[in-house]
């Protein structure tokens, strides 16, 4: 029987589990004094490669190898970012845990600056979240309160400033080179690489760009080693995670557990399908991430399984659909949001996301021609690997999904509109359709 590993999720049911009182009860702030007064950078560098913890913002790039990348003696101003950005469909991991637990995320940023020599960190929060931006700041005032920002922090001789940055609700401000760009002060679009970040990031000087779960997982690493982390999670996927269940599930909502657990096992720990709900397709990281079925329910939640069975784990963003919803709707409403979020800047995703939509609106309404999928599929691999940056390559990966899983819908979609085939009032997120 799988289990939980509440790990950054230990404390969340605590009324204090965000301020600074809450998280020294339990150790907090111990790991960064370790790493500060006890390691040399490198030691902490190396620690974390051992570790095996992969980047939680979607790709899965060992953590800290994308540290150990950062120039040595350089004299350059290095800098140490936090994404925070989280506009994913389905995503909802990192602001939970900046809510509930902001300090773990300030520690883990002390000691990754720490480690590649940085003295100014920043942590850049989607502009929609003023409530995140205010826990975040008041947990930032807390920690120079206490001594552990600021200059020469408990007596190591490491000086550290820590900014908090509003984006201003753009998704391509998550791509992490778009993301320096508005950091900066430009509008947000992705930089050329390379250069990359490591080399010419913020301010043209080496930078780190991290996603806050793979920061906050820091911390517990430092503090109880590399042993400890590798006992939970595969050979190659080591650790926990967040996996944040959505959709038609029981009782929906974070559950930290090790990468490898299956989403069977999930669905047993959030109390299964709703009333009436059989499972009929979800994705295993949000909307960008190809769309999986009840066939793939037993396929174990790690990076290499996941791209084995033809997808990707990405943010762990498990959105769960059952039989009343119509996979052609479904795809539409994320291929608006791409189109819109699309940041023009280069032209098969610029273009291309503009024509799935109008070829996915009239399938949505029983209007398709017949040469209209494979039309789909061609503006899909047209867009695919071509695109300047991965949202054109994430707008495509619903679309193809879907076809592979559901052509009949798409097919149905040249006759009957789909508010017909999957009627909204029987929709099982609708109250009384199970009564
Ligand atoms: C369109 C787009 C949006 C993204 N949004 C986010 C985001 O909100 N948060 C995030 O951590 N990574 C996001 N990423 C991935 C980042 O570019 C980057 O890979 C990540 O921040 C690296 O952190 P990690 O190594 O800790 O996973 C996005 C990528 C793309 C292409
Ligand atoms: S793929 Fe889309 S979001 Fe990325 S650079 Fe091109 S137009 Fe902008």
């Amino acid at each position: 029987m799988a289990t939980i590993t509440p790990v950054l999720t230990a404390y969340w049911d605590e009324p204090d589990a965000f301020t600074y009182a809450g998280y020294t009860r339990h150790n907090g702030y111990q790991a960064s004094r370790k790493a500060l007064t006890t390691m040399q950078p490198d030691d902490v560098i190396q620690t974390v490669k051992d570790s095996g913890l992969r980047g939680r913002g979607g790709a899965g790039f060992p953590t800290g190898m994308k540290w150990g990348f950062i120039p040595q003696g350089d004299n350059k101003p290095h800098y140490f970012v936090v994404n925070a950005d989280e506009s994913e469909p389905g995503t909802c991991k990192d602001i939970p845990l900046m809510m509930a637990n902001p300090h773990v995320l300030v520690e883990g940023i002390i000691i990754g600056s720490y480690a590649i020599r940085s003295n100014h960190a920043f942590i850049y929060i989607r502009g929609e979240v003023p409530h995140v931006l205010r826990r975040v700041q008041a947990a930032v005032a807390e920690a120079y309160a206490n001594g552990e920002l600021g200059k020469n922090i408990h007596g190591s001789g490491y000086d550290l400033e820590l900014t908090v940055h509003a984006g201003a609700g753009a998704y391509i401000c998550g791509e992490e080179t778009a993301l320096l760009d508005s950091l900066e002060g430009y509008r947000g679009q992705p930089r050329l690489r390379p250069p990359f970040p490591a080399v010419a990031g913020l301010y043209a000087c080496p930078t780190v760009v991290n996603n806050v779960e793979s920061v906050a997982s820091v911390p517990s690493i430092i503090a109880n080693g590399i042993e400890w982390f590798g006992k939970f999670g595969t050979e190659k996927s080591k650790g926990f995670t967040l996996y944040s269940l959505s959709g038609h599930v029981k009782n929906p909502g974070q559950i930290e557990a090790p990468l490898g657990i299956t989403l069977r096992e999930l669905l047993d720990l959030a109390g299964g399908m709703r009333e009436g709900s059989t499972l009929k397709f979800w994705t295993p990281g949000g909307s960008s991430t190809p769309i999986l079925t009840a066939a793939h329910l037993d396929v174990p939640l790690d990076y290499e399984s996941i791209a084995e069975a033809g997808s990707m784990l990405g943010t762990k963003a498990l959105q769960i659909f059952d039989q009343t919803t119509s996979v052609v709707r479904c795809v539409l409403r994320w291929t608006e949001f791409y189109k819109h979020e699309s940041c023009g800047k280069c032209t098969p995703c610029r273009e291309g996301t503009w024509w799935l939509q109008q070829i996915m609106e009239r399938i949505e309404q029983g209007k398709g021609t017949e040469e209209d999928i494979e039309k789909l599929l061609d503006l899909c691999d047209n867009i695919l690997g071509r695109s300047f940056c991965a949202l054109g390559d994430g707008a495509t990966s619903p679309i193809t999904s879907a076809i592979e899983y559901f052509r009949d819908e798409f097919i149905a979609g040249t006759h009957t509109p789909a508010w017909e085939l999957f009627p909204y009032e029987a929709s099982a997120l609708f109250a009384g359709a199970n009564a």
